[in-house]
């Protein structure tokens, strides 16, 4: 590893079996050889709490600690993340171990940060539906709501006469006979969002009191079911996991093309995407990427090995978006159970693969680089997880995602060469943002309109759509003070069918009808306005394809007074202090700037 230019390892995030083999009994023996080999080698470490494989026999002593899936079905031992985050005996353990691991390693400083669990919501387990969930969640409501009557007026019960008399009578919204009430549903996301938060400051509280060394944990790609900005609030590093290849084949709606095009690459705006997200997650902008993937995964649909240049382009595309480390995961293939056909930087039998060689070259020319210094974006995306649940709560039309809304607009704003700051919408300093977008923002949080003031702002489709327990407000959003628009009817569409827009592009999925006295910038083909705005503040009423999408943003950037170029397809640039970074996603090389690029390489010029 060292040789490599690898400096940073993590190590011990599974390995609670042989770390208390049985209750009680600890056997570090074999942990602080490992901590002695690297550290010796120069290696910094960060030390994994194990809670997201508990061992066997903690079924024994909590055999309701398991989490139940919507059928109600146990999700069981014999993978990982077997547990619910609701049950307390078993928060209570994790809370333990941390403390054990914390006792022993926290003042040593070989060891020089924490990774606390691994990849809260992996394999789709936030939301339970088990008996510890149920009752919390009961718990929970009755904070919220302090009175059952509170609930029903809040929730919309007289419907259907879905009206509780106690909060003991509220069971979890799943195996219901059609849809459950959506005040409920959100309610339960909510709530299943907190008990992550919950669970993680335990740990958090175990390992603060003893070490002062930074707490990370590793996020994922497209996971939403909990808020990472409040789970990250407690922490000093975000990271995420980046699996591109993976993540085209297994997580993204793109055509058949798209997925061909960069089959071996990746898709050129998911990595910036969750860059941007996850350095506006960390605290003061601190983040990694704790696993890269080096080469074939074995979890994806179908599993092809990155276009010679791609490690090396991922990891330089994490370092022009601020990452401080790079990690890749895994150092050797293990032979052996689930992830034997994982590809690591060594294969199984420990000869370098692909992979390693365009490691070391990322050390050796990170070596001569100059610290990549961040400067604040012009132009930010406004990202919220609550609007995420509730659009997925309430959908109105097949395939209505916030996140593939939010992903678009990233794409186009990416696609003409600007750089992205991503922000919370508890954001309310947007000075220096000269452009803001903020689509499908579901309840718009007081203060944030009044933040909006001084930049060019694009809100809509389904802005302020909603009160924040799910109901549609009065008056009808979205219901901005600068602006005149009323949002009076929607209409959801099938995947083939579009409104052509005036001038060119379309919507689709999504179409609202405008009244109110701002003026229309855009109209469908019949007369429909597409975008009313007043001065700076744009209300957009439909989901745009990607043409629609590249006039808006050209025109709104050219209002805001940014600057736009027009870039190869597949190309993407990142400006930091001192230089401008480009990515050529593509398996031709691109003619760019005068320079012309390899197929999956980077340049950059010096500014
Ligand atoms: C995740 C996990 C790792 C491993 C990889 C495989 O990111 O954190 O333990 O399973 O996926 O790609």
């Amino acid at each position: 590893m060292a040789e490599a230019g690898i400096s940073w390892v993590r190590i011990g995030e599974f390995a609670w079996s042989r770390l208390e083999p049985s209750a009680g009994v600890f056997t570090f023996d074999w942990l602080d050889r490992a901590i002695e080999v690297l550290s010796n080698a120069g290696l910094k470490i960060i030390l994994g709490t194990p809670t997201c494989t508990p061992p066997r026999r903690m079924l024994e002593q909590f055999p309701d600690m398991l989490a139940l899936d919507a059928q109600g079905q146990p999700r069981k031992f014999g993978a990982r993340r077997h547990y619910c985050f609701s049950h307390a005996g078993y928060r209570a353990a994790s809370g333990r171990i941390a403390e054990i691991l914390g006792d022993r390693y926290g003042r040593d400083t070989r060891i020089h940060g924490w990774q606390i669990d691994n990849e809260y919501g992996c394999h789709d387990t936030v939301l339970s539906y088990s008996d510890a969930a149920r009752d919390a969640f009961r718990d929970w409501l009755a904070a919220r709501y302090v009175t059952v009557e509170a609930l029903n007026a809040a929730w919309g019960n007289v419907f259907w006469s879905m009206e509780y008399g106690d909060f003991d009578e509220i069971d979890l919204p799943n195996l219901t006979v059609t849809q459950p009430n959506p005040s409920h549903e959100l309610a339960f996301r909510r709530f299943s969002s907190d008990q992550v938060v919950r669970y993680h400051e335990v740990q958090v509280a175990a390992l603060r009191v003893r070490t002062d060394r930074p707490l990370i944990h590793n996020y994922m790609g497209r996971v939403l079911d909990f808020d990472h900005f409040e789970v990250g609030a407690a922490l000093d590093i975000a990271s995420w996991d980046s699996y591109p290849i993976g993540f085209l084949s297994d997580r993204l709606e793109a055509s058949a093309a798209h997925k061909i095009r960069y089959l071996q690459q990746g898709d050129p705006d998911m990595q910036g995407f969750h860059h941007d997200l996850y350095r506006a997650v960390g605290k003061e902008g601190r983040w990694w990427v704790m696993e890269q993937q080096p080469g074939p995964v074995n979890w994806a649909p179908f599993n092809p090995a990155p276009l010679p240049g791609m490690v090396r382009l991922w990891s330089w595309e994490a370092f022009a978006h601020g990452a401080e480390v790079v990690s890749y995961f895994r150092w050797r293939q293990a032979p052996f159970a689930q992830e034997q056909m994982h590809a690591g930087l060594r294969r199984p039998d420990d000869a370098p693969a692909p992979g390693l060689a365009e490691v070391t070259q990322v050390a050796r020319e990170i070596a001569q680089m100059p610290d990549i210094a961040l400067q604040q974006a012009e132009v930010a995306l406004i990202f919220d997880y609550p609007s995420e649940w509730a659009w997925t709560t309430l959908p109105q039309g097949q395939g209505f995602s916030y996140f593939a809304l939010m992903l678009d607009a990233y794409r186009a704003l990416r696609a003409q060469g600007l750089s992205i700051d991503i922000l919370p919408s508890t954001v309310r300093d947007l000075s220096g943002y000269r452009l803001v977008l903020a689509p499908g923002l579901a309840t718009l949080p007081d203060g944030l309109e009044a933040a909006l003031t001084g930049a060019v702002t694009l809100i809509g489709p389904r802005a302020n759509a909603v009160t924040p327990e799910i109901s549609i407000p009065l008056p009808m959003g979205p219901n901005l003070a600068g602006l005149d628009v009323t949002v009076t009817q929607v209409e959801t569409l099938p995947p083939q069918i579009a409104r052509t827009v005036k001038g060119g592009g379309a919507l689709h999925h999504w179409v609202e009808t405008l009244e109110g006295t701002a003026q229309t910038s855009y109209e469908t083909d019949n007369g429909q306005a597409v975008v009313k705005h007043t001065g700076n503040l744009h209300y957009l009423a439909g989901w745009p394809d990607a043409t629609l999408w590249a006039r808006l943003v050209a025109d709104l950037a050219k209002q805001a007074g940014v600057n736009t170029r027009e870039m190869p397809e597949g190309v993407r640039l990142r400006a930091t202090q001192t230089h401008v970074f480009a990515f050529n996603y593509n398996a031709e090389a691109v003619a760019f700037d005068g320079v012309t690029i390899p197929p999956a390489g980077v340049h950059w010029w010096p500014v």
